[in-house]
Formats: C-alpha cells, structure tokens, sequence
C-alpha cells in the first residue's frame, strides 16, 4: 500500500498546505501531519490555491475560530476546478465533536477526508482510500492510544515542540478541551528523552514541553514518574539549552516544581500560568480549583526564586454571573501580578459545557467593554515590564528575519521577549547577545554587542 501511494504522489508531483488554527498543540500536530506527507512525497507549498491536498486543522475552543473555519472551507468550493484531482481534509479538535465529521462531510461534498486528533497516524491508509481508491474517508475514532514515532516535520531549526501528556482532566466548565481530546495520558519518559536526545542530535537546543496541564503528567503513569522528575531528568541528561512548558495549572502547581525556577540550569526565567479570573466567585464558577490569593502566593514564591521572572497569563472575561466587581477584582489582580504578557478572551459559549446552561449570560457590549479595557491595561503592564530592559544586554535566540526588510532579525530571550536587532540571516538559529536600546509593549529593539 505504500509503495503505490509513493509511487502514485511521486509521478503526480503532489503538494500539500495546511492551515493550522488553535494553540501550540495543534501547531505540532500540523508538524506530524506535515511529517508523515513529506515522508510519502508530498512536497510543501505556501499557497493553499496551488495545493493538491488542502489540510485545515481546526480550533473549536471559542465559537469564532470554528464559524471562521466554515467560511475557509466554503471557500474552496471551487478550488477543485483549478486543480485537477485536489483533495481536501479538515482534521483536529472540530472533528472530535459528536457528529461534526459527519455534519461537515454533507454540508461540503467536495471535502475528502475528515480526521480527529487522534487520526494523524492513520493518515497514511487513509490517503490510499481517497487519492488511489476515490473514497471519502471519516476517522474520528476514540482510540487514544499513544504512538510514538509519528514522522515530524518541525517548522525551527532550534526550537521544538515535544507533546509529554494529551488530553484533559479539569473540566473548566466554561471550556470544550476535555470533551475532544478526551482523558489525560502522559507518554513515558523514556520515549520522551529518546526524542529530545535526538532533536540536541539535530542541532535543536530549546524545547517547549506541551500538554493541556503539564503538572498533571505522570499521574497516569507510576509513581516516580511526575513533572517535576522529568524536568530534572531533562535538564540533567540532556543538552538542552532552553527548556520551558505549556500550560501550567495553578492548582496542582507543587513546590517542587517552584523549586525548579533558579535550580535547573535550563529551565526559562518565563512561566505561563493563566488566571482566567481575579475573582473567586468567578474561580469557583469555573471549577478553577484555586483562589486568588492561591494564585497569588505562587507568583509571589516563583518571583523570590527568579526575581526578572516573566508572567504571562490566559484571562476570561465576561464568564456567566460576572459581574462590575468581579471583573474589577481582575483588574486588581492584574495590576498586582505585573504581567508580562496576557492573551485576553471573551466568554465563548460552548454547547455541551456546564458554563453553557448556567444563568446570567453576559451580553456581547458588556463582554467587549471589558476586554477593551483589560486590554488596554494588559498593554501598559507590557510596556512597563519591558522598560526594566532598556540598557540590559540579553541573550536572543535568533529566529527568523524581522518584519522591516532583510536587515532586520528577530528572536526570544529566555524570558520570551521578542528583541529586533540589526543583522543578517547568517544570525538565524544563532544565540547572539544584544544590548536593548528601545522598548514597546510587543517588542523590544537593540544593537548587537
Ligand atoms: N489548558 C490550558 C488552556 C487551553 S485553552 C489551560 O488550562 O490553561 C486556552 C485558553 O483559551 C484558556 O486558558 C482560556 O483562557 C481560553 N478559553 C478556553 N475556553 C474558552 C471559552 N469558552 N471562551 C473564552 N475563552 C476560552
Ligand atoms: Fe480547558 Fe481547563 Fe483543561 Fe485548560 S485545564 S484545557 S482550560 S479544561
Ligand atoms: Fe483549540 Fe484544540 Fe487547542 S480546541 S485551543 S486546538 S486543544
């Protein structure tokens, strides 16, 4: 079966592009996808028009980016015509909702193949059904299995993505997550520095660990095997350089895992730790699990071990029952934490959520007031925080060539700041040191020292 597909893309000369929606996790997964094509002969292009497979891989975690989604697809109604035998795919989160695959499969007839989260490893048998056997193919499947060694084409050359846990245990009631990716499985450790062993190989030297909740990895796992071990393990038996993770929760944050802030030598002086909320009636709406001034106590902890530690945060507003003074207590919270970044969300209704039935719904002007001015405060929190650089000399990972012309190069410090220095592509995948001489509230600029 795979020689005939090879040998079918290879005299085809066929192409692929994927448009990716939604968080890191699925921004790895358009990695695996894009791994096991190229491992069959597909070759990438940039433009979806040019394309003879047309992948979206879908976000549903607010209403917009899955009404967004349906306009894309809509779209290439005719993109058939232009390109003789084209297929089309939608795969991810979307698909994982009851019925979705099938709903969308009759609404577009002219879609191919309709894929879940956990499909990317069949993607191989069923390309053999649609390109070589003309079928239209459904796996939406709830077999969640873990399977190493999916082909990974990675987007850096430096940096990389490493899935340790999927799926999600929490059930935030006002989120869709845990219902389509389903429960917590962590991979084993030894499957993950295998794979970290051979990226260092490869000349990758900082890493992003992901998973929904990364403090939870482990628990379905023996005992010895937690988060904060396999932290430990990496930094020790690994030559990683950079190490960070997403997404942290603050309920099951240990001190253990504190404790790793200014020991471990690669670990990042940046934690992402979302609030959501300042108020602790609104916490407890959202089964956050946590308070206040739990939350605050653990920034607090975190900063005595890193002083420059940068914060960044998830934050809701407009969560059924909120009211003036609960967002106020958001306010004051993110006055007090000082973040350095905030990505800011108005309550999305997500049907067959608990937050979905619950009363007191907040109206759209309401919802948008809010967020226009947690935004605005947001921006000064940034800007404010990246004063404290100007004059300092940072280590910037470089990573791409910057937005004004070929001079400019762009990269991360360790604390995931955005510097723009004069340069050239050579610099790209370099550590180069930079000394900052302006600062705004996304970016900060300086000259090379
Ligand atoms: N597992 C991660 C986040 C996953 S979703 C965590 O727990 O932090 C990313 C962010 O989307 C969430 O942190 C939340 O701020 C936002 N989000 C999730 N569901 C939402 C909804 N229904 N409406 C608005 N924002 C939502
Ligand atoms: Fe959603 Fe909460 Fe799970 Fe994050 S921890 S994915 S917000 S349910
Ligand atoms: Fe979206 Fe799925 Fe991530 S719903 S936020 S792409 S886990």
């Amino acid at each position: 079966m795979t020689e005939q597909l090879k040998a079918y893309i290879a005299k085809n000369e066929l192409t692929y592009c994927i448009e990716t929606y939604g968080c890191q996790m699925n921004t790895h997964e358009s990695e695996k996808i894009a791994g096991v094509l190229e491992a069959l002969g597909y070759c990438p292009v940039a433009q979806k028009a040019e394309a003879d497979f047309i992948i979206f891989n879908t976000c549903c975690v607010r209403q917009h980016a899955e009404a967004r989604l349906y306009g894309n697809v809509g779209a290439l109604k005719d993109h058939k015509d232009h390109v003789n035998g084209a297929l089309i795919a939608v795969s991810g989160c979307v698909m994982q909702q009851k019925d979705a695959a099938k709903k969308l499969m009759k609404r577009f007839p002219f879609v191919d193949i309709a894929f879940g989260t956990n499909g990317i490893h069949r993607l191989e048998s069923m390309l053999y059904d649609a390109l070589i056997e003309k079928k239209r193919v459904i796996c939406v499947d709830e077999d969640e299995t873990i399977v190493e060694d999916v082909p990974i084409r990675r987007e850096g050359a430096r940096s990389a993505f490493v899935n340790i846990i999927y799926g999600c245990n929490n059930f935030c009631t006002y989120c869709i997550v845990p219902y389509v990716r389903g429960r917590e499985r962590s991979r084993h450790p030894d499957d993950i520095i295998r794979e970290i062993e051979e990226l260092c190989k490869k000349g990758i030297s900082e890493i992003t660990l992901l998973g929904q909740n990364v403090n939870s990895y482990g628990n379905d796992l023996s005992a010895d095997i937690t988060f904060v071990n396999l932290l430990k393990r990496i930094d020790s038996q690994t030559d990683i350089k950079r190490l960070r993770f997403m997404t942290s929760h603050p309920k099951d944050m240990s001190d253990g895992l504190i404790e790793c802030y200014g020991s471990l030598k690669s670990l990042c002086e940046h934690i992402h730790l979302p609030v959501q909320s300042g108020s602790n009636r609104v916490l407890q709406l959202m089964n956050r699990r946590y308070t206040r001034e739990h939350y605050l106590s653990l920034i607090k902890h975190l900063k005595a071990r890193v002083p420059d530690l940068a914060v960044t945060t998830d934050i809701i507003v407009g969560f059924p029952g909120e009211t003036e003074q609960d967002f106020e207590d958001t306010i004051s919270l993110v006055k007090e934490v000082g973040y350095d970044a905030a990505y800011t969300f108005a309550y999305s209704k997500r049907t067959g959520t608990k937050a979905a039935d619950m009363e007191n719904q907040n109206d759209k002007q309401t919802m948008s007031e809010r967020l226009t001015r947690l935004n605005v405060l947001v921006k000064e929190s940034m800007r404010d925080r990246n004063r404290a650089y100007l004059g300092h000399t940072v280590e910037v990972l470089a990573d791409s060539p910057g937005k004004r012309g070929r001079s400019e190069i762009s990269g991360r410090t360790r604390t995931a700041k955005t510097v723009s220095f004069e340069g050239t592509l050579e610099d790209v995948g370099q550590y180069v040191t930079v000394k900052i001489d302006k600062v705004m509230a996304h970016t900060l600029r300086g000259v090379r020292v």
